[in-house]
């Protein structure tokens, strides 16, 4: 196992009814900043369940917030921040929420340069953030319990990530009933996230670390076994509440101590977004198969592993345990609904492997656990899909 050095501050408070408990958990004589997306919180109660609770705080809001939110529409809540002396930050909505108030969070605390958008270039750390918390309502991201957020820009056509210990929440909300609104779209891009984030931090060589392999693998099967429940019964609340701690379990740092990641799959589907608007979890589930096709004897150890203990594949045949994992796996994602090619969303595979190849190489990227996915390889993979 690798070295590691790992924390996660972050508290959760789960299941039904916990909006109440914000009372608790906002800070007292402090100007609250409330942020949104575009409305399906006014549609679900929500916002009316929070609104409740926020009687007797001082409250500003902000919403409009998009889904792969805009870095235009953050800087107008970073004035709005400022402005109106803002201490906290409340984001009430799915991922895209949430990362855009970390933003938000970072952006309005900002002095190292006049613009920062370089927060997502990386050229300084992030030294001060002001303090969020969370009513998350889909789970997907992990965003509830990590320090990572993903922010798009129109000017530029760009959508990229950064990372900091500054915004990670202070609390996270998870009350899996709010998440029985989710359309079978969002709640089957979700399912491809969770599933993708596992596999980014697993599928790749083994360094001796059976612990989180095995919890690795539970996540996989978890969600493998919930999956189809949540599509007949999306009412059910056991289901949406082992869905969700699957989302979030998935990227809040516990499967990733000690291991070697790749997350080749998302700097790829990142940039698909970018240029054809596809959703996050779309792109995901076009890509990760052809990943591993790509860099299948680099993997074929994991891949192995993967075949045995998440799918029961008991053939003696490694290659042929490893096709069939994939198979299962491409299964998996077509059973919830969501397409794994690039032409069935109509889209060219050869025109966008020269469009992720220009984009990667603009931004230097090298993705991948050996780090070689640069823009060459990568519209090797996207050609492929
Ligand atoms: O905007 P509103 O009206 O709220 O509607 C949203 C949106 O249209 C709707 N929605 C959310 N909760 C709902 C609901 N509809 C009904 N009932 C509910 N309970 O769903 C739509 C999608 O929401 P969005 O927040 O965009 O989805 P998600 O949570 O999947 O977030 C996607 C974003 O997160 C980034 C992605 O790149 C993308 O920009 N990621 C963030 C990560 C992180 N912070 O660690 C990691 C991920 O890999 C990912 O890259
Ligand atoms: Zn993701």
């Amino acid at each position: 196992m690798n070295n590691f050095d790992f924390c996660n501050p972050t508290r959760v408070v789960f299941g039904k009814g916990t909006i109440a408990n914000l009372t608790a958990l906002l800070p007292p004589n402090t100007k609250i900043l409330m942020t949104y997306g575009g409305g399906s919180i006014k549609k679900n109660g929500v916002y009316t369940q929070v609104q409740k609770v926020l009687k007797g705080f001082d409250v500003v809001e902000f919403g409009g917030i998009e889904p792969n939110p805009r870095y235009e529409t953050l800087m107008r809540a970073v004035e709005i921040v400022k402005k109106e002396k803002v201490g906290f930050l409340l984001s009430v909505g799915g991922g895209s929420t949430l990362d855009g108030t970390k933003f938000i969070a970072a952006a309005s605390c900002w002095t190292k340069t006049e613009d920062p958008w370089d927060i997502l270039l990386g050229k300084f750390q992030i030294e001060e953030a002001l303090p969020l918390g969370d009513v998350i309502t889909l789970p997907a991201t992990g965003s509830e319990m990590n320090g990572g957020a993903v922010i798009s820009r129109n000017s530029t056509g760009q959508k990229l990530a950064f990372i900091s210990p500054m915004v990670f929440p202070k609390f996270s909300i998870i009350d899996p009933e709010v998440t029985y609104s989710l359309s079978p779209r969002q709640t089957a891009n979700g399912i491809v996230d969770t599933f993708v984030h596992v596999c980014e931090q697993y599928m790749t060589y083994d360094v001796n670390s059976p612990l989180q392999d095995r919890m690795a693998q539970a996540v996989l099967k978890t969600v493998i076994e919930e999956a189809p429940k949540v599509l007949k019964d999306p009412c059910n609340y056991d289901v949406r509440a082992n869905l969700f701690w699957c989302a979030t379990v998935g990227l809040n740092g516990w499967i990733a101590p000690g291991v070697v990641q790749d997350w080749a799959t998302h700097m790829i589907g990142h940039e698909l977004t970018a240029e054809y608007g596809l959703d996050h979890g779309q792109t995901l589930a076009i890509v990760m198969p052809n990943v591993w096709h790509r860099f299948v004897d680099k993997k074929a150890d994991k891949l192995f592993q993967y075949a045995r203990e998440v799918w029961g594949i008991t053939t003696h045949d490694r290659d042929d345990a490893i096709q069939a994992a994939i198979q299962k796996t491409v299964g998996f994602f077509r059973s919830l609904g969501v397409k794994t090619s690039l032409a069935e969303y109509n889209i060219d595979a050869k025109e966008a492997a020269e469009k992720v190849r220009q984009r990667f190489f603009a931004i230097g990227m090298e993705a991948g656990e050996y780090g070689k996915v640069n823009g060459d390889v990568a519209a090797e993979i996207v050609a492929n899909c």
